[in-house]
């Protein structure tokens, strides 16, 4: 395994469960859609991941490409979505090759950390071509540098005593410290950034961004950012 697209590309147990994946999905799917301002906006969701309730999130807007790095689960969003006429699955390449100013929301959520600070420079550089000028990129998850595996493991414990999933949690965070998540996380790592150096990364980049008051999600020791041009 070189890299965090090959882990989520594989059969990997960062959900600890069924239930726990749904109810993940149900809950980005939640927080997407209160981003979305108008029916007929066009929102893309970048490294979307899995995207089990992206029909929720395309109901709630008029087209929403799903755009994600991993071959495999690209294949079987594909597969999923066939039948929704508002859903398009892209790759990131595919992204380059879309029209200028045709996006309203862009979500990126829980895939900063998964990049290089160059790789996510790259990725803001083709999100903010394709943002109209009066769209928005909504960047979730963020790690922060002084907050430590021990506030994942709090938050996803308290998410699972909430919906009844516990016991799945405790088994699964055992397999993940078992697995190749541990050696990924231990090897090349996760990108962190403080709440200051985010928002002077997207002015680098040309974005005017502000810290959302909630983060995307279930962990609320994470961070989220709007994003709006920079003019
Ligand atoms: C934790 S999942 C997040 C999925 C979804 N956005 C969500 O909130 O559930 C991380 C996603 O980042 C993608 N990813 C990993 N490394 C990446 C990279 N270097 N560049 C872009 N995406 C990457 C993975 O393929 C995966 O879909």
């Amino acid at each position: 395994m070189d890299d965090w697209i090959d882990y989520y590309d594989s059969t990997h147990t960062i959900y600890a469960s069924r239930l726990h994946r749904d109810l993940h999905f149900q809950l980005i799917a939640k927080d997407i859609i209160g981003y979305i301002t108008s029916p007929d906006a066009v929102v893309l969701d970048y490294a979307c991941g899995e995207a089990l309730s992206a029909a929720e999130v395309a109901d709630a807007c008029g087209k929403l490409y799903l755009a994600e790095p991993a071959p495999g689960v690209r294949g079987r969003l594909i597969a999923r979505f066939a039948p929704n006429t508002k859903i398009r699955v892209r790759s990131l390449d595919d992204l380059r090759k879309m029209a200028e100013k045709s996006v309203d929301l862009a979500v990126m959520n829980s895939a900063a950390q998964y990049m290089t600070p160059a790789e996510l420079d790259s990725a803001f550089a083709v999100i903010r071509r394709l943002l109209k000028p009066s769209g928005r990129l909504v960047i979730g998850d963020i790690l922060r540098p002084e907050v430590g595996m021990g506030r994942d493991v709090t938050a996803l414990l308290r998410f699972a005593g909430t919906h009844g999933f516990l016991r799945d949690a405790l088994i699964g965070l055992v397999s993940t410290a078992l697995s190749d998540y541990r050696q990924l996380r231990a090897r090349v790592g996760l990108q962190r950034y403080g709440e200051a150096e985010m928002i002077a990364k997207l002015a680098a980049s040309g974005f005017s961004a502000t810290r959302a008051l909630s983060n995307i999600g279930h962990n609320p020791w994470r961070m989220t950012f709007v994003a709006r041009h920079a003019f």
